[in-house]
């Protein structure tokens, strides 16, 4: 992997790591937090693979000051963490808990004395357990509780992030969290979980309006994507792939950018008001791009309740997670985003792109991790292409910099760039982290148009 050979990216591109609270900042019940669906979901038995939870994760909360001295050292220009709304609002509603902006308010500050710009997530899926009890994101009500919190954090951080990101991959919360139930709040409703879709929508255009309000610093909102891939060729195949791509690719962005909901899915729609789309589609800065795979799919089973059958993807290598490697999936990907949305497609970030291996240190206490370079290796040579290929990309974050609790896979895969021993919480940075280094240097000593 030679890193001389890496293609140079434009001047002022961004390099970041990402991370997100409930997956690394423990301290659960620290300085007047309130309890997250993640909590309740993590003490739910059988739920977590290995039956843990985020109580204690990195334990980030007291050990932010060595979490940011390692990215210093990495030498990223930006750093993607989310806010955790139950230290914000414990319940979810009302004043604000001081204790709780403090934290971030130590994070951001710190993070600008090392010349890092703080980009601040606002929904990494930890709802505040209060607001699950009544009805969670079916409940239309959370969209403007969601509106009032950002507004509180705004007020405090809104002079010192560089960049807001509203939410994190509302696909995968809906779909997991309210279609399938391997995520919190664990609920199974297939697709009577399109409320879900809008009413997280309708909470992202109205809290891009209580930031716009408060700072003029760009707003985005992270999008997980995948090219989706038939695994047969018949038409009913192809049909399979049209309706899972309106569904994981298009039922988000279409109503961002002004295109309305697809109308293939057949939705109820009866949760969308007179008015509501013209909030969702609020002008974005950045389209925040989170990717890891494609996605292949087939025809369903008669009596299926779906119109598709999601199967494994074949003919690539895999990461510990048994995800499918696939590089040229980003730029495909990147250039369908571009095909499709054209002019009112905004310049996009690459807000989580990474792997899980199972990387623990040899003898001497270091830690290889080959494959992950080249994984990352690859991957930031498709965003290149695709930048050739006439795609505005301004930046790459690495999922992630630590490794880190990983949802209901628990403690049982590693995505960081930065081992760590969970029992010490000592960490070891990754060769992975010595050659991220140096392309990043490399790239700020040589930078391309
Ligand atoms: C993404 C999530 C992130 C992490 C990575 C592996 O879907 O946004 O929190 O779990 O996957």
């Amino acid at each position: 992997m030679s890193i001389a050979a890496m293609p140079s990216f434009p001047t002022g591109f961004r390099w970041g790591v990402s991370t997100s609270a409930y997956q690394i900042e423990g301290a659960a019940g620290t300085d007047g937090r309130g309890p997250s669906i993640w909590d309740t979901f993590a003490d739910t038995p059988g739920r977590i693979a290995d039956g843990s939870s985020g109580e204690i994760a990195c334990d980030h909360y007291h050990r932010y000051p060595e979490d940011i001295a390692l990215m210093a050292d990495l030498g990223v220009s930006a750093y993607r963490f989310s806010v955790a709304w139950p230290r914000v609002q414990p319940t979810g509603s009302g004043a604000a808990n001081p204790a709780g902006l403090d934290f971030y308010e130590r994070l951001v500050d710190g993070l600008l004395d090392r010349g890092i710009d703080p980009v601040a997530t606002l929904f990494h899926w930890d709802l505040p357990q209060a607001l699950e009890d009544t009805g969670g994101w079916l409940n239309r009500d959370t969209a403007d509780r969601f509106a009032e919190y950002a507004d509180l954090v705004a007020d405090r951080l809104g002079d010192r992030v560089r960049l807001w990101i509203t939410l994190n991959e509302p696909f995968i919360h809906m779909s997991l969290g309210y279609g399938t139930g391997e995520h919190a709040p664990g609920r199974a409703l297939l697709f009577d979980a399109f409320p879900v879709a809008h009413h997280q929508l309708l909470g992202h255009g109205l809290a891009v309006a209580a930031l716009r309000a408060r700072t003029a610093a760009p707003v985005a909102i992270a999008n997980n994507y995948s090219p989706i891939r038939p695994a047969g060729d018949t038409p009913a195949d192809l049909a399979a792939v049209a309706a899972y791509e309106a569904l994981h690719n298009r039922l988000f962005t279409d109503p961002l950018l002004g295109r309305g909901y697809p109308t293939e899915l057949g939705f109820d729609q009866s949760a969308v008001r007179d008015g509501d789309l013209a909030v969702i589609a609020a002008p974005l800065d950045v389209l925040g791009v989170n990717y890891y795979n494609p996605t292949a799919v087939r025809a369903a089973e008669p009596g299926s309740p779906l119109p598709f059958d999601l199967v494994p993807l074949q003919g690539y290598p895999r990461t510990a997670f048994d995800w499918p490697v696939a590089p040229e999936g980003l730029r495909e990907l990147l250039g369908w985003l571009h095909g499709r949305y054209g002019a009112d497609l905004p310049p996009i970030q690459i807000t989580e792109n990474g792997c899980a291996y199972d990387d623990l240190p040899d003898a001497d206490g270091r830690v290889h991790d080959p494959d992950r370079i080249a994984y990352l290796d690859s991957h930031l040579r498709a965003v290149r292409a695709a930048i050739d290929d006439g795609v505005e990309v301004t930046g790459y974050f690495v999922w992630s910099l630590l490794d880190n609790w990983e949802w209901a896979e628990g403690f049982t895969k590693r995505f960081g760039l930065v081992h760590v021993d969970y029992p010490t919480q000592r960490r070891t940075p990754k060769s992975s982290y010595a050659w991220l280094r140096e392309v990043i240097a490399a790239a700020e000593r040589t930078p391309a148009r």
